[in-house]
């Protein structure tokens, strides 16, 4: 992992707001995860942070990816498109899938010509399919339980376990096919219990579709929700991994093929944040610090991803509680309430944020006039 020495180097020779983001992590928590999840083929979910140079890294580990929209699926096949026809084509029905389980009939018409795999988990998006893109492969998306995960998803998609086989059934009569399912047990997922749940809930699916005469499916999409390491409640990845290996291994012969859509895990430890002090205030007696990135920018996970960032300081010394601040005049724009932080850091000095890499810089914006953070890329 990047020293704070080397950020510091960093953010005076390019500036600030900045965001490093080191490749030898990433391939470390790529390589981590294919060393405790082995029967399980990682597509990395593009959304956590879309930089093009991050997929390449990933890319050329052996990685595959999930796309949730267009100009994300062509992030990933722009490194394809020199392939001849043929290769190109079953690259993409085995590296990538489109996982948003609600299409616009445009990127349907845009994907068929690859034969892509997609989610569905609904009656409609079944009619869209087979008039859009009646080439793709389907993936029925299941609600499963997101008890204590920080970000919920199972009220904005999935199935009803009650109502899966039908939906096979509806596919398969409209001349589609359904190729296997798939779920997602809500991001940075604490509660493990949630994916031996989730692979039961499949493992029954899986077998009633059987029992009924639907045998085409072959593979098993577990989805994102890996946490990453941001504190130590965090209990360690292997952990994890032998809840689920042991769940795949009782439930899923091995022919099935599993595949997971990791997002936060593969690179929310590989960037770290570097800003600079632009202002500083006594309010109602208490220090508060204002920086050049806030919550429109490196820090929208604060709001968007329910995540906590903390900020620490280059200089030693005693600490106080403090209130660090963005730069824009939105009373949204506070980066953190509880920071304990120095009380005699000056204008110009630097804080930085570790393990910042995921739905943070991927959705910056330009609110008040305030550019992104640049990028610096290390150990490319
Ligand atoms: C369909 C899908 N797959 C994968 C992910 C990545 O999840 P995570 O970053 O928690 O691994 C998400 C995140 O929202 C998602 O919606």
């Amino acid at each position: 992992m990047v020293t704070p020495r080397e950020l510091k180097k960093l953010a005076k020779e390019h500036g600030t707001p900045l965001f490093v983001v080191d490749h030898d992590q990433l391939r470390k928590n790529y390589a981590t995860f294919k060393k405790y999840l082995p029967r399980v083929q990682a597509y990395y979910a593009v959304k956590a942070n879309s930089d093009p140079a991050i997929v390449k890294t990933l890319y050329e580990a052996g990685c595959s990816f999930d796309v949730a929209s267009m100009p994300e699926f062509e992030i990933v096949h722009r490194y394809i498109k020199d392939m001849p026809d043929k290769e190109r084509q079953d690259w993409i029905w085995d590296k990538i899938i489109y996982a948003n389980p609600i299409k616009a009939n445009e990127a349907l018409q845009q994907l068929n010509q690859y034969k892509p795999l997609v989610t569905y988990d609904n009656y409609e998006e079944i009619r869209k399919i087979k008039k859009h893109a009646p080439q793709a492969g389907l993936a029925l998306r299941l609600k499963v339980p997101n008890t204590g995960a920080m970000v919920e998803l199972s009220s904005k998609f999935g199935a009803a376990p009650g109502e899966a086989v039908d939906l096979i059934f509806a596919a398969d009569k409209a001349g589609l096919t359904v190729e296997g399912l798939s779920f997602h047990v809500g991001s940075q997922t604490t509660n493990f219990g949630n994916y031996a749940a989730a692979i039961n809930l499949a493992a029954n699916v899986f077998k009633e579709a059987q029992d009924r005469g639907y045998t085409k499916m072959f593979l098993l999409d577990i989805g994102g929700g890996f946490p990453a390491p941001y504190d130590d409640s965090v209990r360690p990845f292997r952990e994890l991994a032998k809840v689920i290996n042991r769940e795949l291994d009782r439930l899923f012969p091995k022919k099935i093929q599993i595949l997971a859509e990791p997002g936060r895990f593969l690179v929310a430890t590989a960037a770290t944040a570097v800003s600079k002090i632009i202002g500083k205030a006594v309010r109602d007696g208490k220090l508060c610090y204002y920086i050049n990135d806030g919550v429109y920018h490196t820090f929208s996970g604060v709001i968007f991803d329910h995540c906590q960032y903390h900020l620490k300081s280059f200089k030693r010394g005693p600490t106080q509680v403090c209130s660090v601040f963005g730069p824009t005049c939105d009373a949204l724009d506070v980066v953190s309430l509880v920071e304990q932080l120095p009380p005699d850091l000056k204008l110009g000095d630097f804080l930085y944020s570790e393990n910042i890499g995921a739905y943070s810089h991927a959705s910056s914006t330009w609110f008040n006039g305030f550019p992104p953070a640049k990028v610096v890329h290390i150990n490319l």
